[in-house]
């Protein structure tokens, strides 16, 4: 059965078909217009910016997605589209379009978690089929997650985000240290000339076993650090050291949360991603831990981890295929939990 995913959940138009057989998905195509550069200028998301961007995006992309995979909107079976979280002029304009999609077509429309897209987009490459209970940690502008996933619609959050969440903290970090938008990116690229020694920034509730996850503390360390520092603000070295060394922090945060999460609720798998995981520093320590614990490490590849509509559309195939009925409430959620 074939499925287009929509995706407008922030600043990121996507659209996707996947194609599902025997409840395992395949991605037919996927297409993604980023924003990036005309929120740059503001130093991060303007919601009416990003909702006028995605309404010119959406039907432009649908035609050439179906022109691209030679498919016809005619072969679809489903509409999948993501109902919440996110920004609400955003999530309403990728909702409005789907549904607009689906009346046009007969055919019914899939509402879809954003963070359940996420959750499950570990598992969208590679032979293994999704194996539960698994342990999902999601990492994003708008969340930090730890949740022990048992089935479809079985999840049990074991911790969510305190204050701001890690990729939230990094954008507002990387504007005090003169970086564009998105942050997470430019600070690893600057963090790869650094050192992650150089500076012992704070980590939010380090004792073992402390699973709540905050970064707004970091934030305000950096901010004081870097007034007491202008001077040496000027150096290119020490703003290096200084994102390898604040960097260093948000990982070993995540990672030895998420470990222990993994150790003490006797879990195998861990599945991860977000935009957050696209950061080779993360990936690497969790590979390594998770080497350690002898704990089967699933973590989406980068383009999968950002947001993308190939989650959304497997995430509403897989459940179909799983014996979940489609559903979608009345009104989009920009608070919807897990
Ligand atoms: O999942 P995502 O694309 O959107 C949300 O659902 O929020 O995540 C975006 C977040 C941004 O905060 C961005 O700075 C961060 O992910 N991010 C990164 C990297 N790539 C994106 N953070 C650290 N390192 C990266 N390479
Ligand atoms: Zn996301």
């Amino acid at each position: 059965m074939l499925w287009l995913g929509v995706e407008t959940s922030c600043d990121e138009t996507g659209v996707a078909l996947v194609e599902e057989e025997e409840g395992r998905t395949r991605v037919i195509g996927a297409l993604l217009a980023s924003q990036i550069s005309r929120h740059r200028p503001f130093g991060g998301i303007v919601p009416e910016l990003a909702v006028r961007e995605h309404a010119r995006n959406l039907p432009v992309l649908t035609a050439r997605l179906f022109e691209e995979t030679r498919f016809a909107p005619r072969e679809l079976g489903g509409i999948a589209v993501t109902e919440g979280p996110g920004l609400a002029s955003s999530l309403l304009i990728g909702n409005a379009y789907a549904r607009a999609m689906g009346a046009a077509i007969d055919l019914p429309v899939f509402g879809i978690n954003h963070l359940e897209g996420h959750l499950f987009s570990p598992f969208l490459e590679g032979e293994e089929p999704i194996s539960f209970p698994f342990l999902g940690l999601v990492v994003s502008g708008g969340h930090s997650l730890l949740a022990s996933v048992e089935g479809w619609n079985r999840y049990r959050i074991l911790s969510s985000t305190s204050d701001d969440a890690a990729g939230e903290a990094l954008d507002k970090i990387a504007r005090l240290l003169g970086l564009p938008y998105p942050g997470g990116p430019e600070i690893e690229k600057l963090a790869s000339r650094g050192n992650p020694k150089a500076f012992p920034f704070p980590r939010g509730f380090p004792e073992k076993g402390d699973l709540r996850l905050s970064f707004s503390g970091l934030k305000t360390a950096v901010r004081y650090f870097l007034a007491r520092h202008a001077d040496e603000c000027r150096d290119p070295a020490f703003l290096a050291d200084v994102a390898a060394s604040l960097q260093e922090s948000v990982v070993r945060t995540l990672c030895e949360k998420t470990l222990w999460a993994a150790a003490s609720g006797g879990f195998r798998i861990l599945a991860a991603s977000g935009g957050v995981l696209a950061n080779r520093r993360l990936r690497e320590a969790l590979e390594a831990g998770c080497r350690e614990l002898g704990l089967l490490l699933r973590i989406a590849p980068p383009a999968l981890c950002t947001d993308n509509a190939v989650m959304i559309a497997s995430a509403a195939a897989l459940k179909s295929a799983a014996g979940l009925p489609a559903s979608l409430r009345e009104d989009i959620d920009p608070g919807l939990p897990l």
